[in-house]
């Protein structure tokens, strides 16, 4: 291009030399300026139909590009998505080693090395305050990887403190003489046996033994005379525990106990779990973590089990011969949280990608695998930068505090950390522990279990050695046929199986936050404890789960290298396809199938009142439904003069709402892959105006795949509960955690239908309604 133009203007220059020669001299006389005038006018022309002969020149020899291919040069981006993935696979091709010969395995375990030994450094390390050097290191190594790096300091609930003292002592009722007093730390650690939220002070009462504290024990001591009121009450909470240790604790504290005092499981007589997790700040109660070797002693003193509870342990109550004094003590000093964020910078601004693991523990011996693996992931992509690569969109990775405390005060916070300005994609959590065992576990989202699986199979998988396949299970060089894909062990294990019944699951947690009060579609990666196998047993907030344990159970640190690798293309697939990569398909589809699910479990009362008239209910209370609208016109179309509206059209015209929402949402994918296969068509030059309206299209699918879960939304905020989501809700009351996570969806319906009143059902339907009518709108 520079050649011609140069050519052109050298061309002019002669042609104005020449020009001024062979003038005649009278003319020039006569007026010179008229003269110079058509000579530049002649000149003009001549430049004008240079320029333009170059142009069709190029023109007919342009090549046919594609918008994409248009937009990536226009942004600078040289290399394209699948440039980007194959890259990144080669990066961290099983067994490569970086320039100073380590593997990513060999960095995941230096920071599991150094995780451990800052941690160690605090008894507990529930909020950023406590360990002041875990806070530097984390913003150190963030801020190394090239990222834009911010702080973000707040306070956290004045309820919350650390431990400082704690006491728990048997005594003979009568005497007061001082019979046992129990340990309440781990052999060979100074973290304190406590659970957050807990009472300061000193209480010396009666104790009743409940067992494992299900509500069947609760009434077979009630038969049996013995009120846990007013008294300390002990139960287990074995690791296969049926109940919550929330529930749990909940329900003996609503029947009015004194204090709660939880033993830990018989297979780890020494740990002592302190996961207990709060959906929202509990009134402060004496609770107590402790583990079954120091309980034993208060319990064996009950004597032996006798008749209707022959099958405990021990025997429920000892008749006010014996008390127990429990004393606990906090440290007055508030708690301040802070969360570190580190931005990737991009060449497109219209959605951003976030990744978050947690710092805190209750521990001092975590390894912190959530970290180890996201701080490494960020460092394999600035050298991915070193290569040319320039991220499409930017992605954040952020370090969240307190969360194992209920991650309050985080949401006050949630604006500054992502700007409502742009809109998240995609959320990746790194579930607290994130290496738990050897079973992969993904809850997610609806929108993302396609790319979900397909990530998966580009994983490597270094095989372990305790499995029959491995040839050369000592040697470090990996053997092509000692690895295997995440994908593989997925389907071995669940078939490849995502969860996306998230009500329950994230309750409490800081992903919970981001998918239920700021609406961003999520996903929750971690390696669980398989049930079967019981050598790899995990204790959550426990001592024994430590860089050893870690080094025990995740042989190679395979686990945590899959992770990273999993991780890295989940986030290059969301963040380098110009089209947004979810499936709202696939979302409406798993609301139409829960919600048909859930309601056909309630079909006797479905039944019972399908001729009942809800006039009246919606008169009183909603007048001006859209579902009482649609129903009573459905009425009438079907009968001319009957206008009474009854439960059985309300539920045919709600679910037919749902059904046709999800026919509809496939036919939005439809057209999202048009726009993707017309945003990478090549066209000739001349259909520039083409280009420009499948850019328009391109721009618009993105703003509304972007936008999809806030629409889902209730735009009336409760003030009270935090949930507005048209399919998640925290399901409430004393149930079993599995019935618990199958109303991680439409856990409100279950709970107005198991009320048994018709009304709430009807007026949940019609604010649920007006939600689905606005996603209709929204995708049609
Ligand atoms: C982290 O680990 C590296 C390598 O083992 C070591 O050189 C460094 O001193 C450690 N840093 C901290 C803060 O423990
Ligand atoms: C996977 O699905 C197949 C066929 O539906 C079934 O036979 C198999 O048991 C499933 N495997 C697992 C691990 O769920
Ligand atoms: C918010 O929701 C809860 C539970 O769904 C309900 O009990 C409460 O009355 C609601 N509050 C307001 C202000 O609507």
């Amino acid at each position: 291009m520079t050649s011609v133009d140069d050519s052109v203007a050298e061309d002019t220059t002669q042609e104005t030399n020449y020009g001024s020669v062979s003038e005649p001299p009278v003319e020039e006389v006569e007026n010179p300026k008229e003269v110079t005038k058509s000579i530049f006018s002649r000149l003009w022309w001549l430049i004008l139909l240079g320029i333009l002969a170059t142009i069709v020149a190029q023109l007919i020899f342009l090549p046919r590009t594609s918008p994409n291919r248009d937009f990536r040069r226009w942004h600078g981006l040289k290399l394209t998505t699948s440039d980007v993935e194959r890259l990144f696979i080669s990066l961290l091709r099983p067994g490569k080693s970086d320039s100073e010969g380590f593997t990513t395995e060999d960095r995941i375990g230096m920071y599991l090395r150094n995780f451990s030994e800052i941690n160690s450094q605090s008894a507990t390390n529930m909020a950023g305050s406590e360990n002041r050097n875990l806070e530097e290191f984390v913003e150190k190594e963030m801020r190394r990887q090239k990222c834009e790096t911010h702080v973000y300091d707040y306070d956290l609930p004045v309820e919350l403190q650390a431990p400082s003292d704690l006491s728990l002592v048997l005594r003979d009722a009568e005497n007061n003489r001082v019979l046992y007093k129990a340990p309440l730390k781990e052999l060979n650690f100074h973290t304190p046996a406590f659970f957050c939220f807990s009472a300061a002070g000193q209480i010396k009462k009666d104790y009743v033994n409940a067992n494992m504290g299900t509500p069947a024990d609760y009434a077979l001591l009630d038969k049996n005379g013995i009120s846990i009121e007013n008294r300390i009450v002990i139960f287990s909470h074995a690791l296969d525990s049926e109940y919550s240790l929330n529930d749990k604790i909940h329900f003996a504290e609503g029947i009015g106990c004194a204090g709660v005092i939880v033993y830990g499981d018989e297979n780890v007589p020494k740990t002592i779990s302190r996961k207990f997790r709060s959906h929202s700040i509990p009134t402060l109660s004496f609770r107590l973590p402790i583990s079954f070797d120091s309980v034993k002693p208060i319990l064996v003193a009950l004597g032996p089990s006798y008749g209707d509870f022959k099958e405990w342990q021990f025997a429920p109550y000892s008749n006010h011969a014996l008390q127990l004094e429990l004393g606990t003590q906090f440290n007055q000093s508030p708690l301040r949280g802070s969360t570190i964020v580190s931005t990737m910078n991009s060449a497109m601004h219209d959605g951003i990608v976030v990744v978050g693991a947690s710092r805190d523990s209750l521990t001092s011996t975590n390894p912190l695998s959530g970290h180890a693996i996201m701080i490494e992931l960020m460092s394999q992509l600035s050298e991915l930068q070193r290569l040319g690569w320039l991220p499409l969109r930017t992605i954040k990775f952020v370090s969240w505090d307190a969360s194992r405390s209920g991650a309050f005060g985080m949401s006050d916070l949630l604006d500054r950390v992502l700007p409502k300005s742009s809109p998240v994609l995609a959320y990746i959590n790194l579930d607290e522990d994130v290496i738990m065992g050897d079973r992969f576990s993904v809850d997610s989202n609806p929108l993302f279990n396609d790319i979900l699986r397909y990530a998966a199979r580009f994983v490597a998988l270094l095989a372990n050695s305790k499995e029959p396949k491995l040839s050369t299970p000592q040697n470090p060089h990996l053997q092509v046929d000692s690895v295997t894909t995440l994908l593989e062990l997925w389907m071995k294990q669940s078939n490849a199986t995502v969860n996306n019944k998230l009500g329950y699951l994230l309750a409490g947690k800081a992903a919970g936050i981001i998918q239920f009060v700021r609406q961003v579609p999520t996903m929750n990666l971690k390696f669980e404890t398989c049930k079967i196998k019981k050598d790899l047993l995990y204790v959550p907030d426990s001592n024994s789960y430590s860089y050893h344990w870690v080094e025990q159970n995740d042989e190679g640190l395979r686990l945590h290298g899959a992770l990273l690798r999993y991780l890295g293309l989940l986030l290059i697939s969301l963040g380098e396809n110009e089209v947004v990569e979810s499936k709202v398909g696939l979302l409406f589809g798993k609301i139409d199938e829960y919600f048909t699910s859930m309601s056909s479990s309630y079909n006797i009362l479905n039944n019972a009142w399908s001729r009942e008239d809800v006039s009246d209910i919606f008169m009183d209370h909603a007048p001006q439904s859209v579902l009482f609208a649609d129903a009573k016109a459905k009425k009438l179309a079907k009968y001319m003069f009957d206008a009474s509206v009854h439960y059985d059209v309300v539920f045919e015209t709600f679910t037919e709402l749902v059904h046709k929402l999800a026919a509809k949402a496939l036919k939005f994918d439809a057209y999202a892959e048009q726009v993707e296969d017309l945003w990478t068509t090549d066209f000739p030059w001349f259909k520039l105006p083409q280009k420009i309206l499948i850019y328009l299209k391109f721009k618009q699918l993105n703003w509304k795949l972007l936008r999809i879960e806030q629409v889902l939304a209730s735009d009336s905020l409760n003030s009270s509960g935090d949930f507005k989501h048209l399919m998640y809700d925290i399901p409430r009351g004393m149930l079993p955690m599995s019935e618990k996570n199958e109303r991680g969806a439409f856990a409100t319906f279950y709970e107005a239908y198991d009320s048994g009143l018709m009304e709430q059902v009807v007026l949940l339907m019609a604010e649920k309604y007006e939600r689905l009518k606005t996603a209709l709108d929204y995708i049609t």
